[in-house]
């Protein structure tokens, strides 16, 4: 069975930068097959891999009995229609975020899965970062009803397709999950409400959807998580910090390389610093494969990802309405 044939959809600069590389250095995977939209692309990546082929037809990927898992690494309006292909087809499936650009697609995509009987993983990698892991270990439940606050500030120019609401589904739903997930993961509670207040900070001619809020999201245990999504900042600040403050203790997670606590030992302050970035995309792909070979639980599944992706959702109804936005478990236990 191993390594399992794998069919890459979508050869972009995430695809070359992370999901190949990685598959290629695993000894679970092996690239099979490339395909995308750009033939000079399918081919480039093609050639990396040492692929058996390339191609721009999908379905010549969905139709091939050898390929037994399909990552899928494209723009944000085709997530849902690829994965629910690649479940019919019998396909155990890693797509990258988001899940779908609405609920409706998450609910299709939930059915396809749960139909055909395949292991489904979200591109969410941030929670199986070791970092994060840590925190979930750190917070025991006496250390509960927390405060986090997580700052996401990447640039990206306002001509990026992740701002095109047809195709990108806008920042928050082509990224905030992102962060939603992480949020949720760090508190024990189910969320129960989102308030959101931001707009477009980049040129509005181009833009057409907010591109940068501050996000509220309240939990059943009166946790409270704020995330700052911002997307005209500067390169050369650090991208993404994570504060948790619980019964007189802190974490503090600084772009997923180095991780400082406070008052978890009396007045004890510890850091931790890692070689090297790590924020889990490794680990999942690592766990998809020890699911599908021992048919166990497959990381940011399909409950996990669309609880984020129903919150996303949420964000940009309430920056349009201005309202606090309710939110309950019923509506992402697809
Ligand atoms: N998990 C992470 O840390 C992370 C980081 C960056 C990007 N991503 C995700 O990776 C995905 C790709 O992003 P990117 O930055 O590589 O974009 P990109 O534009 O560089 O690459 C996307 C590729 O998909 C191809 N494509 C688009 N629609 C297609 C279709 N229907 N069939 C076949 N090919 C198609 C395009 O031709 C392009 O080559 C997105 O979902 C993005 O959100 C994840």
């Amino acid at each position: 069975m191993l390594p399992l044939k794998t069919g890459l959809i979508g050869c972009g600069s995430f695809a070359r930068g992370m999901h190949v590389p990685n598959m290629i250095a695993s000894e679970y995977y092996t690239i099979h097959a490339c395909c995308d939209l750009d033939e000079d692309a399918a081919r480039a990546v093609s050639e990396t891999a040492e692929a058996a082929y390339f191609t721009t037809d999908v379905n010549k990927i969905f139709n091939d009995p050898e390929i037994e898992v399909i990552v899928i690494a494209t723009w944000h309006d085709s997530h849902a229609e690829l994965t629910i292909k690649a479940a019919e087809a019998g396909k155990h499936i890693l797509c990258e975020k988001p899940m779908g650009m609405n609920m409706a697609e998450c609910r299709k995509i939930a059915t396809a899965v749960r139909a055909n009987n395949v292991k489904y993983t979200v591109g969410y990698n941030r929670g199986l970062s070791p970092f994060i892991s840590k925190a979930v270990d750190l917070l025991t439940p006496e250390n509960d009803k927390r405060m986090i606050y997580y700052r996401m500030q990447a640039p990206f120019p306002a001509s990026h397709w992740t701002h095109n609401p047809a195709v990108g589904g806008g920042r928050f739903i082509g990224e905030g999950c992102h962060n939603f997930d992480v949020l949720c993961e760090l508190v024990a509670a189910p969320p129960v409400a989102i308030y959101a207040s931001g707009g477009i900070f980049l040129d509005p001619d181009v833009v057409k959807i907010p591109d940068s809020a501050s996000v509220t999201i309240s939990f059943a245990d009166d946790s409270v998580a704020t995330v700052l999504i911002n997307s005209k900042g500067c390169a050369d600040f650090p991208k993404e910090s994570i504060e948790i403050y619980c019964n007189g203790k802190v974490i503090c997670i600084s772009d997923y390389i180095k991780m400082e606590t406070f008052g978890f030992e009396p007045n004890c302050k510890t850091t931790l610093e890692a070689k090297t970035q790590n924020k889990g995309h490794i680990k999942e792909i690592e766990q998809l494969a020890d699911a599908i070979i021992n048919d166990k639980e497959p990381p940011s599944g399909i409950r996990q990802a669309t609880r984020a992706a129903c919150i996303s959702y949420k964000v940009n109804e309430s920056i349009a309405t201005g309202k606090v936005i309710p939110i309950s478990e019923e509506e992402y236990n697809l």
